[in-house]
């Protein structure tokens, strides 16, 4: 990182973001600017204006980081914060995808964090041919469809798993790839990488909930190693762009078996 660049560090709260930035700022490390905005990613027209205006402040980005997720409670139900899980978690995805890869400059890298459940393996097969191949338009209109069979309440029945996480991340997965695999030519051409991204297993208030052993997860400051990894290599490499990554690796897309607790995760 150099004097020159902008780190732009988004959240919600201003309160917290703000302070979050503080901390970057204070670091003897960090030499480059830290800017802190409150952005709201489920607000597809608030993601569409920052990237425009970083195309004209910056002529674009070179890192792009998508994280944003609502937490699951296990304590409620999964329908009760359907809305706001897939606004955050799908719609950011979504608005993102559609906004930000126009301003990346060449070297840059767009990064979505998704998850290791995020693989079409972790969905019953019937549901498989929604995702597999779609546009970035069929994975909006799946996950709207899956939104209303779960407030219709007839999403069991066909064929949803109730933990709102799974249907989530692999239309996250889907996203990246449906966009990927319009853009991969010229991408690769200017050195871009545009990929999911599976973090392993960290310690938050989000995940908490949902693990039954933590010994072996990574504090939050562990787990962006390997996403900064993928961010500043020194090229994008053509075998993961529009993959799932995790630590280095590709988690194949039709890969992965349905979750079980023996996986560690309490299942709703
Ligand atoms: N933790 C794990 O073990 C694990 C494993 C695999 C994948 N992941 C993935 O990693 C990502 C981050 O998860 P995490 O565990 O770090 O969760 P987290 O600690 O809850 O972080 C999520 C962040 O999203 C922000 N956010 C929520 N709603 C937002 C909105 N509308 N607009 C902008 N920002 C918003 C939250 O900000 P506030 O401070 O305002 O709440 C919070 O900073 C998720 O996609 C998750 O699925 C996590």
């Amino acid at each position: 990182m150099r004097a020159e660049d902008t780190v732009l560090l988004t959240g919600r709260d201003a309160g917290r973001v703000a302070a979050a930035a503080e901390e970057i700022r204070r670091s003897p490390k960090v030499v480059a600017r830290v800017e802190d905005r409150v952005l709201d990613v489920s607000r597809p027209e608030a993601v569409a204006a920052l990237a425009e205006e970083l195309r004209g402040r910056h002529s674009g980005a070179d890192v792009v980081i998508s994280n944003a997720a609502a937490r699951l409670r296990p304590d409620v139900s999964q329908a009760a914060q359907a809305d706001e899980f897939i606004d955050v978690s799908n719609g950011g995805t979504h608005a993102v995808l559609r906004s930000f890869p126009q301003v990346l400059r060449p070297g840059g890298r767009l990064l979505v964090v998704a998850s290791s459940l995020g693989t079409l393996g972790r969905l019953p097969e019937s549901l498989h041919p929604m995702f597999d191949g779609a546009t970035l338009d069929q994975v909006e209109h799946v996950v709207e469809s899956w939104r209303s069979s779960i407030h219709r309440g007839v999403a069991r029945e066909t064929g949803w798993p109730l933990w709102l996480n799974l249907p989530s991340k692999v239309a996250q997965v889907a996203a990246v790839r449906a966009v990927a695999a319009d853009r991969r030519g010229q991408d690769l051409a200017n050195d871009i990488m545009i990929a999911s991204v599976c973090p392993g297993m960290v310690d938050t208030a989000a995940s908490r909930p949902w693990f039954t052993d933590y010994s072996a997860a990574q504090s939050p400051k562990q787990a962006a190693e390997a996403v900064l990894d993928l961010a500043l290599a020194t090229s994008a490499d053509p075998a993961l762009y529009g993959e799932l990554v995790r630590f280095g690796e590709v988690l194949p897309w039709r890969g992965g078996t349905r979750p079980t607790e023996q996986e560690g995760l309490l299942i709703p």
